[in-house]
């Protein structure tokens, strides 16, 4: 299930307008952490929405040893992740269980040269301003932000993205980040010098702990 089916376009239009009023303001903390309290949209947390196909992470990561971009292929170039094309499953599946009536879905697509029709399990509102990108590249890792995608037959929401859960980790960023050669492993273990490792990497990677606010409404709201 899509949580835009919560979203009702004048959802959407309202948050612009309270954003425009309220930036800058004094009071628009205030007035946003009691909106949030209020607000009549679920976080989800934990919901696994029903897919076309029951894709399992779990088996094609750790079962088969795949790296994300191997699907997840524009994950460290642009805004987006995105969810594969058939044809990646086809690379395999055109010899791999072929036959099975669980696969037909992904085969026909292909065939008709069509996208199969996932649904979304993280899905930010329209006002929001969100790049995997900017993340990557300052190395924090998919497993900060989705959790053991590795070990989900089925891919479940591992947080609220309320706004309070983005700032928590903009305010501490230095804490929130790893090499990048490390952002798609999920089995990283820090090692024992991690602070001295994360001064160095604050400083290689221009994470801009003082230079500017990051926790400004201007950033995710643009
Ligand atoms: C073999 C291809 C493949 C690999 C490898 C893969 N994924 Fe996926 N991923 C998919 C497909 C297909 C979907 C859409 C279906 C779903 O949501 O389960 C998806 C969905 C997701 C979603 C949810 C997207 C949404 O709807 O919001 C996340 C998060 C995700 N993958 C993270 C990862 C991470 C992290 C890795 C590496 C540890 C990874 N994936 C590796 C194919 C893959
Ligand atoms: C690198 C090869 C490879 C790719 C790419 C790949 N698969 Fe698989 N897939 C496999 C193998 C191997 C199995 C396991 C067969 C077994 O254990 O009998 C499998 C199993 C499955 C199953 C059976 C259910 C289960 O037990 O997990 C589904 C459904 C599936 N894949 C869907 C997909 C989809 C959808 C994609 C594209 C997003 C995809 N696969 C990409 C190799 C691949
Ligand atoms: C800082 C947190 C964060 C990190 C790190 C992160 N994601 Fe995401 N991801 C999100 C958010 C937030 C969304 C929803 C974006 C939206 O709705 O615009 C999302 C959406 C997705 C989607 C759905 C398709 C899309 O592009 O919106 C996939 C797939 C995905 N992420 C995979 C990954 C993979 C793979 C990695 C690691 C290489 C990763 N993410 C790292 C927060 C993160
Ligand atoms: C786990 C940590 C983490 C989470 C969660 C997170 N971020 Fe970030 N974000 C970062 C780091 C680290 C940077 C880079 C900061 C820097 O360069 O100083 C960043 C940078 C950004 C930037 C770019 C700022 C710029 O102009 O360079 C945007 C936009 C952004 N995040 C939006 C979001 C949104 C929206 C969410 C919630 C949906 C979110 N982030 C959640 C860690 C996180
Ligand atoms: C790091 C990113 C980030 C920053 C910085 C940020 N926001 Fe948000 N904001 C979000 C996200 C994510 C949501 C969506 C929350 C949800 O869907 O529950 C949101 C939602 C909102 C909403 C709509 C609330 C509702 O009821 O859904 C308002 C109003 C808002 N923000 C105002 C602000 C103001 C004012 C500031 C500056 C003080 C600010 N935001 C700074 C990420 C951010």
């Amino acid at each position: 299930m899509s949580r835009q089916v919560f979203l009702h376009p004048i959802a959407n239009t309202i948050a612009k307008l309270l954003i425009l009023g309220i930036v800058g303001g004094a009071v628009g903390l205030t007035v946003f952490s009691m909106l949030v309290a209020r607000s009549p949209l679920m976080a989800q947390v934990d919901i696994a929405p029903v897919q076309p196909v029951p894709f399992s992470h779990e088996h094609h990561v750790d079962g088969l040893g795949l790296v994300c971009r191997y699907c997840h292929v524009y994950v460290e170039d642009s805004a987006f992740a995105g969810v594969p094309q058939t044809e990646i499953c086809v690379g395999c599946h055109s010899q791999v269980w072929a036959d099975s009536p669980t696969l037909a879905p992904v085969l026909d697509s292909y065939k008709a040269n069509e996208s199969l029709e996932w649904n979304r399990v993280y899905d930010l509102p329209d006002y929001v301003y969100f790049n995997h990108s900017i993340h990557i590249n300052k190395g924090v890792a998919c497993v900060s932000c989705h959790g053991q995608v590795n070990e989900m037959p089925i891919v479940r929401k591992q947080s609220t993205l309320h706004m309070d859960w983005c700032l928590d980790c903009h305010r501490n960023r230095e804490d929130n980040i790893r090499p990048r050669s490390e952002v798609f492993d999920m089995h990283w273990e820090a090692p024992e010098d991690l602070e001295a490792l994360r001064q160095r990497l604050v400083e290689d990677y221009h994470v801009d702990v003082e230079q500017f606010n990051i926790t400004d409404c201007s950033i995710c709201h643009r």
